[in-house]
C-alpha cells in the first residue's frame, strides 16, 4: 500500500522519525489542534502510526521525503526526531535540500550541542534556521507534555515558540518551554540536566545502599521511606518513582523486581558529555562526574570480580542505636548532596553561557524544568526564587534559602558520609558533594602547594598572596645554593 500525495502547504509542522518518541511528540502536536505532517524513513511505520492514531487529529502522513516537505505551509517546521549523530546528520542534509530560505529544522534528539553548533552553522549557511531543541520526559511526557529547551534564533523560535509553549508540560500556569539561546544553547541545557538527573539518581541510589546494607532493610521497606520522603523537601518524580521500583514485585521470582536486577548501569552518554565539557570550561561538577563514573565502575565486570576477590574491608563495627533518626540522617544527607548538584549544574549553565555568549536565563531554565522533565522536583521552585532574587547568583548555594537548609543538614551529611566511610559502603556522590562544599566554602584550599610543585618542576610560575605579579623561584638545592651564597 503507498500513502497518497500529501495537500502542499497543509501542516502547520511535521515530524520525521516516527519511533516513539517523535510518534508521541507528533501526537501532541495533533492533541493541541495542529495539523501534523508525519514521515519515516520506512514508510510503513507511518502508515501504523497513522493507522494506530490518525483519528486522534489532523495528521498528514507522507511517503517521500519531497512529499513531507511540500506538504508543510509556510515558513515550514520540520522536527527531526531519529538517532543521534550520523542519521540525524543524514536527515537534516536531505531536509535542508529541499526547504526553502527561512524555513527551520528543528532536533528534537539528544544531540551533542557542538555538533548542534556545526549544524546550526551549515544550516544558516544555507539561508534556513536550526533549532537543537532538548526535549525531556521520555515517552510519556513527549505526548502528553515534556519540557522543551529550544536553541536557535530569536526569529526562529517567534514561528515555533507558540506551538512547543502549547504541547509543553504547564506548571501554574506556565509552560514549561522557553528560549534558552542562540545555536548550541538548547541542547547544552539538555546535556546538564541529563547530568543533574545522573547525579539525582545515585544519590537516590547511594540512601538506597545504605539503608539495605547497614540497616538490613527490604527493598519494599525501603520504598517506603522514598515514598514518605516524596512528601518531604525532596518530593519529585524521581524519588516517586523510586518508591515504585523499589516496591515492584517480580513475577516470575515473587521477590522484589530490583532484587533480581544485574547492578551493571548502563550509559548512553549524556552524563559523560557533560562532565569532558564542565572539565573543558572548568566547571567542578562533581556530583555528577561521580554519578558517571559510578555507573562505570558497576559494569567493570573483570574490575569488579578482581576486587571482590582481593581488595579486604576492614571496616569498622558501627552501631545505629536510632534508627528513626539514622534515616533522617540518610535523608539530609540526601537533600544537602541533591542542592550540590543542582548548584553545580547551574553553575555549568551560567559558565558555559559566558563561554558562548548565549545569554541564557537561569530562572527560566529552572522554571521550566518544574514540570514535565525527568528532573522534576518541588525543590525547582525554590531554584526560580533564588534566581529571581538574583539573576547572576555565582553560587546556588549561596542563595539565602539554601544557604539555610544546607546548614540545617550538615552535621548529618557530615555523620552519614563518616559512617559510610568507616562500614565501607561506597558513596562516592554524598562524598564528593560533602567535599565540594567544604572546598567552595573553605577561604584557604592546598592550592598553593600545587602552585609550588608546578613551578618547581616546570617554571609554571605563581602569584603571591603579599604582592602583585607572576613569580618563578629556584627550588630545590639550586635555590638553596643561591640563598646560602
Ligand atoms: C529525559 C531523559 C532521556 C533519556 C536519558 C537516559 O530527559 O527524558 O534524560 O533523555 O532517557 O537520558 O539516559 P541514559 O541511558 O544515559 O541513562
Amino acid at each position: 500500500m503507498s500513502i497518497p500525495t500529501p495537500p502542499v502547504g497543509a501542516a502547520d509542522i511535521g515530524v520525521t522519525g516516527m519511533a516513539v518518541m517523535g510518534s508521541n511528540l507528533a501526537r501532541n502536536l495533533a492533541h493541541k489542534g495542529y495539523k501534523v505532517a508525519i514521515h519515516n524513513r520506512s514508510a510503513a511505520k507511518t502508515e501504523t502510526i497513522y493507522a494506530q492514531h490518525g483519528d486522534e487529529g489532523e495528521f498528514y502522513p507522507a511517503e517521500s521525503m519531497e512529499d513531507f516537505v511540500q506538504s508543510l505551509s509556510k515558513p515550514r517546521v520540520a522536527i527531526i526526531m531519529v538517532k543521534a549523530g550520523a542519521p540525524t546528520d543524514a536527515v537534516i542534509d536531505q531536509l535542508a535540500d529541499l526547504m526553502e530560505e527561512g524555513d527551520i529544522i528543528v532536533d528534537c534528539g539528544n544531540a551533542l550541542y557542538t555538533d548542534t553548533l556545526r549544524r546550526e552553522k551549515d544550516i544558516r549557511a544555507r539561508g534556513l534556521h536550526f533549532v537543537g531543541a532538548g526535549v525531556s520526559g521520555g515517552e510519556e511526557g513527549a505526548l502528553n507534555g515534556p519540557s522543551i529547551m529550544p536553541g536557535g534564533t530569536v526569529d526562529s523560535y517567534k514561528r515555533l515558540g507558540p506551538m512547543f509553549e502549547a504541547i509543553a508540560a504547564h506548571k501554574d500556569g506556565e509552560p514549561c518551554c522557553a528560549y534558552v539561546g542562540p545555536d548550541g544553547a538548547g541542547h547544552f541545557v539538555k546535556m546538564v540536566h541529563n547530568g543533574i538527573e545522573y547525579a539525582d539518581m545515585q544519590l537516590i541510589a547511594e540512601a538506597y545502599d545504605i539503608m539495605r546494607k547497614a540497616l538490613g532493610m527490604s527493598a519494599g521497606a525501603i520504598g517506603d521511606i522514598f515514598a514518605e520522603w516524596n512528601t518531604t523537601e525532596l518530593d519529585s518524580y524521581l524519588i516517586e518513582i523510586t518508591a515504585e521500583v523499589l516496591r515492584h514485585i517480580d513475577a516470575t521470582t515473587g521477590k522484589p523486581l530490583v532484587d533480581v536486577i544485574k547492578d551493571a548501569a548502563s550509559q548512553k552518554g549524556t552524563g559523560a558529555w557533560t562532565v569532558q565539557n564542565a572539565a573543558a570550561i572548568g566547571v567542578p561538577t562533581t556530583g555528577i562526574a561521580e554519578a558517571t563514573f559510578a555507573r562505570s565502575l558497576s559494569g567493570d565486570e573483570e574490575e569488579r570480580k578482581a576486587g571482590v576477590a582481593t581488595l579486604p574491608e576492614l571496616a569498622q563495627d558501627v552501631d545505629i542505636t536510632d534508627v528513626k533518626g539514622f534515616i533522617e540522617d540518610i535523608r539530609l544527607a540526601l537533600y544537602a548532596s541533591k542542592m550540590v548538584a543542582y548548584s553545580q549544574g547551574f553553575e555549568l549553565i551560567r559558565k558555559g553561557s559566558k563561554e558562548y555568549d548565549w545569554n541564557i536565563n537561569l530562572g527560566d531554565m529552572a522554571r521550566i524544568w518544574r514540570d514535565g522533565c525527568i528532573i522534576r522536583a518541588r525543590f525547582l521552585d525554590r531554584i526560580t526564587d533564588a534566581y529571581e532574587r538574583n539573576a547572576d547568583l555565582a553560587l546556588l548555594l549561596a542563595d539565602s534559602y539554601f544557604t539555610e537548609e544546607i546548614t540545617k543538614a550538615i552535621p548529618a551529611w557530615r555523620r552519614i558520609v563518616s559512617f559510610a566511610a568507616q562500614v565501607g559502603i561506597p558513596v562516592p556522590a554524598f562524598a564528593s558533594s560533602l567535599s565540594y562544599y567544604d572546598g567552595v566554602r573553605s577561604d584557604e584550599l592546598p592550592a598553593n602547594l600545587i602552585q609550588g610543585q608546578r613551578d618547581f618542576f616546570g617554571a609554571h610560575t605563581y602569584k603571591r598572596t603579599d604582592k602583585e605579579g607572576t613569580f618563578h623561584t629556584l627550588w630545590g638545592e639550586e635555590g638553596r645554593k643561591e640563598v646560602d651564597a
